[in-house]
Formats: C-alpha cells, structure tokens, sequence
C-alpha cells in the first residue's frame, strides 16, 4: 500500500518515466513493451513495492498481466499459453464476480530476465494487475519472483519447470509440472523395459540439469549405467556434433531434455541424419520433445518414442474433450494442435476464476494464495491438486508412445504413475 508520501512521489516519478502504450487486449497482437531502442534495462526500473494499494485498481475488471516469450525462437511457448487462456475465456465467458477479464500481454522475446523482470514491475505498478501470469521459461520467471513477493501479487505458472521456482516466492502457484515430477518415473520404466546403459541430453539450463539428476537417480537406483551426460546450451544449440558423440558411445538408449519447440525438431532430424536410429540407439524422454503442438512437424521419425508426461492431447477423457473443443472455437485451425503449455494455462485461468469467485472480484494476495493451496479439479490431464506444501500440482504422470491414431500421431497413453508431487523438492 502506498502511504509514505515519499514512496508516493517517487512512484509518481517513476511512472512518469514509463514511455508504453495502452495494455493489450487478449485477442490484440501481443506488444513487446518496451520501447523501440530500449535496450533490457537502460531505464529506471519501477519498484514493485511502490505499487498501488487496493483501493487504487479498477473497480470494474480483473487484470492479469500475462508475461512470456511471443517473438524470437522461443515464440511457440507465449503463443501456446495465450491459446490456452483464450479457450478458457471462450468456454467460460470472460466475466467473474461481475468483473471483466482483462489480459496485458507482455513480450519477453526469450530468456531474457531483465526485460521479464522490468515488464513485470510496469504491469504490478502502471497497471495495477490483480495476477502475474504466463512465464514460459524458467528464466523468466526467476526473475519475476522477487517482483512479486514485494508487490504481494499472486503468480500463476503457466510453464517453466524448473523445481526450484515456487521456493523464489510465497506468492508464486504452478500449474504446469516439474521436470523431476516427469522425468523421474522415466528412469524406473526404462530399467524395467530392456534399456541398461544410457547417455542423457539435456539443455543446459534449471530444467535440462533437474531432468539430468532425476532420471540419474531413478535409472541408476534400478541398474542403469549412465554412460555419458551431454548438456547443449539453451541459446542455438548445434545438435550434430553432440549426437555424433552419443553414436560413438554405443548406448542402448539416449534421455533426452530440450524445451518443447523448435529445438525438438532440430534434435530429431540431427538424430536421424547420423544414422542413430539405424545403430538401434532409442530415445527415451520428458514429452516436452514429442510436444502434441510439434509433432506433425517432426513426423513419422518420432514413431514408437517412449516419454513420461503429465498431458496428452490423447487423454480420453470428457475434460479433454471440452478442452480441445474450446481450444480450437477459441483459436482456429491455424493455432495447430493444442499441447501441454495451452493445458496449464486453461487450468491456470481456472484457478484465478476460483479465487475471484472466493474474494467476490476483490484481490488479497495472502487470501487468493490461502484459495489456491487448496486448488483442486479435474483438468484435461486429469486429477490435479495444489500441493499446499510446495504450491507445485499433485497429479498424474503417464508413460506413452508415440503411435498412428487414425492417421495421425499421437502420444498414446500406455500406463501411469498416479498422485506424483514434485520429488525435486
Ligand atoms: C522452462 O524453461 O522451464 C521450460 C521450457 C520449455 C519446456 C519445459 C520447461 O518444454
């Protein structure tokens, strides 16, 4: 709350200095925010303590600052979430309480913490927003974490899925997963299904290093040698001279982490281009590589990957059903195929409705966050529940193969590892 008059004058002072247009609607082209010539902070940053109180944000709608990355390589992720969120709003109307939702879109442009961090303090303190939201990459959302501890505004993960993330804050609640939540069981299954010496792959960032030590630490506790650990740098990773290595190697199978996107293809056709399939070397991995949004794209090389995940577009289920139905309403045949990012921010979206529903329109952090540790549903996934511990989801994690389902491919759900909580933690 703002009541020193000087922390009132140097807020004033500070927004004075902000230079953006007006905040983007959902369904508007998303907004960089930032200036043309703005370079990631050469301007004075906003305090997020210098945010307004309650009384000083609108009366009429919920805001929530959606912050991701929708420009540059990474562009695939913010766009998947904001689909997400769109089907949400499409099914359940775009009103809550009596308020209208409101979504500022925000451009992070990739992995970039100071343009996450400073588009985060502008939302919290020009825009007043009731939820932070989005946060595709795990850098982003580091650098958000402080922000909105000292703003006291609740932050909904949307994505990014390194462990250690909802330790940052006590306002931050994920709806995603964790990569040790998905690639733990991996390690379990493979040493029950023929597979006794593996190299891993990772990205070499938070959420390729926990996929490294968890899958290690189930495969190896079952038998598993691990012959090599490979980690490829996040930024333009060169897949070819790694994937030579891993043929040499002679492994029976290589794990694999890369984020979901573009970096999955390139990964593919490398593997395929150096003859590792025909050597008889398997993949095994996190589904992030046969991402349902990716997956036309890759093709029939990815037949028969075996992956451990929380989301399939496959789910049999009624919620699945209604899901993908709104999705596509919402978005259009030129959104692809709706993946596991789109799914977290539909149940995001229902946890910020919940919480409005609960404060009657009204925003207390300390409330909403009481709301969401008891957040449960059925989710298109399936069972999920806010571990009120962690503030990561309990929920279902499914071993499934890449398979034809009427012509098309799809990650079929062979069998499952029931109520899994994050074991990073
Ligand atoms: C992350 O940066 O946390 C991240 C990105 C893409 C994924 C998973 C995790 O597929």
């Amino acid at each position: 709350m703002l009541c020193h008059p000087a922390a009132i004058r140097a807020a004033l002072a500070t927004l004075a200095t902000l230079t953006l247009g007006g905040a983007a609607a959902c369904d508007k082209k998303p907004e960089v925010g930032a200036k043309v010539g703005d370079k990631p902070g050469d301007k004075p940053a906003a305090s997020a303590g210098d945010k307004a109180g309650d009384e000083a944000k609108s009366s009429t709608t919920i805001k929530i600052g959606l912050i991701a990355a929708f420009s540059g390589r990474f562009a695939d992720i913010g766009k998947q979430i904001q689909y997400g969120v769109k089907a949400y709003l499409k099914e359940h109307g775009d009103t809550v309480a009596g308020k209208k939702i409101e979504i500022l879109v925000r451009d992070t442009t990739g992995p970039v913490p100071e343009i996450a961090k400073r588009l985060a303090q502008e939302l919290v303190v020009r825009d007043k927003v009731d939820f932070l939201a989005g946060f595709g990459l795990t850098p982003e959302a580091l650098a958000v974490a402080p922000v909105a501890t000292e703003a006291k505004t609740p932050m909904i993960i949307m994505n990014a899925a390194t462990s250690i993330i909802t330790t940052k804050s006590p306002y931050i609640v994920r709806f995603s997963m964790t990569l040790p939540q998905v690639a733990s069981p991996m390690g379990d299954w493979a040493t029950k299904n023929g597979i006794h010496k593996v190299s891993t792959l990772v990205a070499d960032y938070g959420p390729g290093i926990d996929a490294e030590a968890a899958f290690k630490k189930t495969f190896t506790a079952g038998g598993g040698e691990i012959v090599e650990s490979i980690r490829v740098p996040l930024k333009n990773p060169e897949f070819s001279s790694f994937i030579q290595r891993i043929k040499d190697a002679k492994p029976d199978a290589v794990f694999v982490f890369v984020p979901a996107g573009e970096q999955c293809i390139s990964f593919m056709k490398s593997f395929h281009e150096r003859g590792l399939a025909d050597a008889g070397i398997k993949i095994i991995a996190t589904g992030d590589l046969t991402d349902d949004h990716v997956l036309p794209t890759i093709g029939d090389p990815a037949l028969g990957i075996v992956t451990t995940f929380h989301y399939s577009i496959a789910h049999d289920s009624p919620e699945n059903k209604a899901f993908l139905k709104a999705y596509a309403d919402a978005n259009g045949p030129e959104a692809g195929q709706a993946n596991f990012m789109s799914v977290a921010a539909y149940d995001g979206m229902a946890a910020i409705f919940e919480v409005e529903r609960q404060l009657n329109g009204t925003m207390d952090a300390d409330k909403a966050l009481a709301i969401l540790k008891g957040f449960s549903i059925t989710s298109p996934r399936g069972p999920i529940k806010v571990d009120p511990e962690t503030r990561d989801l309990i929920q279902t994690v499914y071993v499934r193969r890449v398979d034809k389902v009427n012509g098309e491919l799809r990650n079929v759900e062979l069998s499952q590892f029931a109520d899994v909580k994050d074991p990073g933690k």
